[in-house]
């Protein structure tokens, strides 16, 4: 089973540094060279029935993941939930769908229509969770979607793949404290979302996050090119309970502040 789960992480890393060769990069930085644990990645989706959060989840579940913590951003209009493995050096997953039904007719008609063109055999395939786009878009729905939400227009333009990973600060050799991390980052050139202060919670809630902006990649729309964001690669530090084990939920009002790496 850890096989197929490394399997599965290998390949949406791949479809990931893709369009984020600066992930790349700040892995050979912060690991000198060597393989990282990764604290979680993290997908988009829309609640539509065909691709719902349950529908991605179904892929983990499969392989041995648990539910494990439910969030709600309501000025997002977003759900999420994440999943864990009995493997603490497996990645955890957080999922989050966007509330559709919450915003215009207009954004609601277009995001229908592109989830009406995937096939949904193709929904239950081993390779969904880095299939990419099952639909065309044009850039005019796509701004169209921006203007309402940053998230459907990311989503449109990316389809299903890793939105970010996240390095386990607890995890690394050379680093011990985000800070430092954050320091070597900018000190190679990267540029971390500032959103909120660079480091988004502490210690009281027992869960440290920072992240790089999202890098730009050029997107194929139906009638033209155009350089957007892509993925960006976050950072996180977990602090131990009363029980003695390491925190392993997430702060929504810190997730509210990453997922705005992705803005323009
Ligand atoms: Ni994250």
């Amino acid at each position: 089973m850890t096989a197929k789960i490394t399997e599965l992480f290998d390949n949406i890393w791949q479809q990931y540094i893709a369009v984020t060769p600066s992930a790349q990069k700040v892995h050979q930085l912060l690991g000198s060279g060597d393989d990282l644990i990764n604290d979680h990645v993290a997908y988009r989706t829309f609640n539509l029935e065909k691709i719902n959060l349950d529908k991605l989840a179904a892929h983990l579940t499969k392989l041995g993941y648990k539910e494990c913590g439910n969030y709600h951003f309501e000025a997002k209009k977003l759900v999420a939930k994440h999943f864990e493995h009995e493997n603490t050096e497996l990645p955890k997953v957080f999922i989050s769908e966007l509330l559709v039904e919450e915003f215009s007719l207009q954004v609601q008609e277009i995001i229908k229509r592109l989830v009406a063109e995937i096939d949904s055999e193709n929904v239950a395939k081993d390779n969904f969770l880095y299939s990419g786009r099952h639909w065309q878009l044009t850039s005019s729905e796509y701004k169209t979607l921006l203007n309402e939400s940053e998230y459907a227009a990311w989503l449109a333009a990316w389809g299903f793949r890793a939105n970010h990973f996240t390095v386990s600060i607890n995890h690394l050799q050379n680093f011990d404290c985000i800070h430092s991390v954050n320091e070597s980052i900018k000190d190679a050139g990267f540029i971390l979302n500032a959103s909120g202060g660079e480091v988004k919670g502490d210690e009281t809630v027992k869960l440290e996050q920072s992240s790089t902006m999202a890098d730009t990649s050029t997107v194929e729309f139906s009638d033209i090119n155009l350089d957007i964001p892509s993925c960006f690669y976050e950072f996180a530090k977990r602090y131990p309970m009363d029980c003695g084990n390491l925190y392993t939920g997430f702060v929504a009002a810190s997730a509210d502040k990453i997922f705005e790496s992705t803005n323009s």
